[in-house]
């Protein structure tokens, strides 16, 4: 797609005063907040979430909304990061006083399944197609030189409050190579992804850590 009818597609889902409105409480939200799971990385997903939706014919209206509280979670409770979807499917609520019901489950549902699955960590499941591509949305952001950046810099700060080794070169290394398994569900995703596919990181992380070997054997 080009990028003048993706930013066209968006425009028009902005129409939806509900949604306009959402947009900029969320981006007021974010505004100043120096995280990882910023404004920009919100607003690549919504945008890879248009491309993908569309590809895929989803509900863009609900995608859409989804994409804009699916890191909510980050926000709420900052110091359990593995868990923002959980906390993200309740604290995205107060958020949708202007959705049914019916439609708050959606969303909800939406943002509970939205971290991608790879070895070692279970996800819970996408099932519908709008679940797909959002969650698809948000994994494509891991891929690419972009991706890279934005994988080193979540992980950098997942160190920061002692999560896993992160706060260690070799800790890093070893994310960016579980970053390179992440599985993706749909056909419009693997599309992308496949324009995406420099740099390996499986190749980055072993040339990181073959370079570390040295500074890794000194024993004092
Ligand atoms: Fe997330
Ligand atoms: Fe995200």
């Amino acid at each position: 797609m080009e990028n003048q009818e993706v930013y066209y597609i968006l425009k028009k889902i902005l129409k939806e005063p509900r949604i306009a409105k959402l947009y900029d409480t969320m981006k007021d939200k974010y505004h100043g907040l120096k995280i990882s799971h910023n404004w920009e990385h919100i607003m690549r997903v919504v945008l890879n979430a248009v491309v993908i939706g569309t590809e895929e014919g989803a509900d863009l209206s609900i995608v859409i909304t989804a994409a804009l509280l699916h890191d909510i979670g980050f926000i709420t409770n900052p110091s359990e990061p593995k868990k923002h979807n959980e906390y993200g499917a309740m604290d995205c609520l107060p958020y949708l006083n202007e959705w049914t019901n019916e439609e708050k489950k959606i969303i909800s549902n939406i943002i509970l399944k939205h971290k991608g699955k790879y070895p070692g960590y279970a996800a819970y499941e996408p099932f519908s197609l709008e679940e797909k591509v959002l969650c698809d949305a948000d994994q494509v952001d891991k891929f690419g030189w972009i991706g890279l950046m934005q994988v080193i810099k979540v992980y950098a700060e997942y160190g920061t409050i002692s999560y896993r080794n992160y706060d260690t070169m070799h800790g890093l290394a070893e994310g960016i190579e579980e970053a390179s398994h992440i599985e993706l569900y749909t056909g419009s995703a693997r599309k992308l992804a496949e324009k995406l596919r420099e740099p390996s990181y499986h190749e980055v992380s072993q040339a990181i850590l073959k370079e570390l070997n040295f500074f890794d054997g000194w024993k004092d």
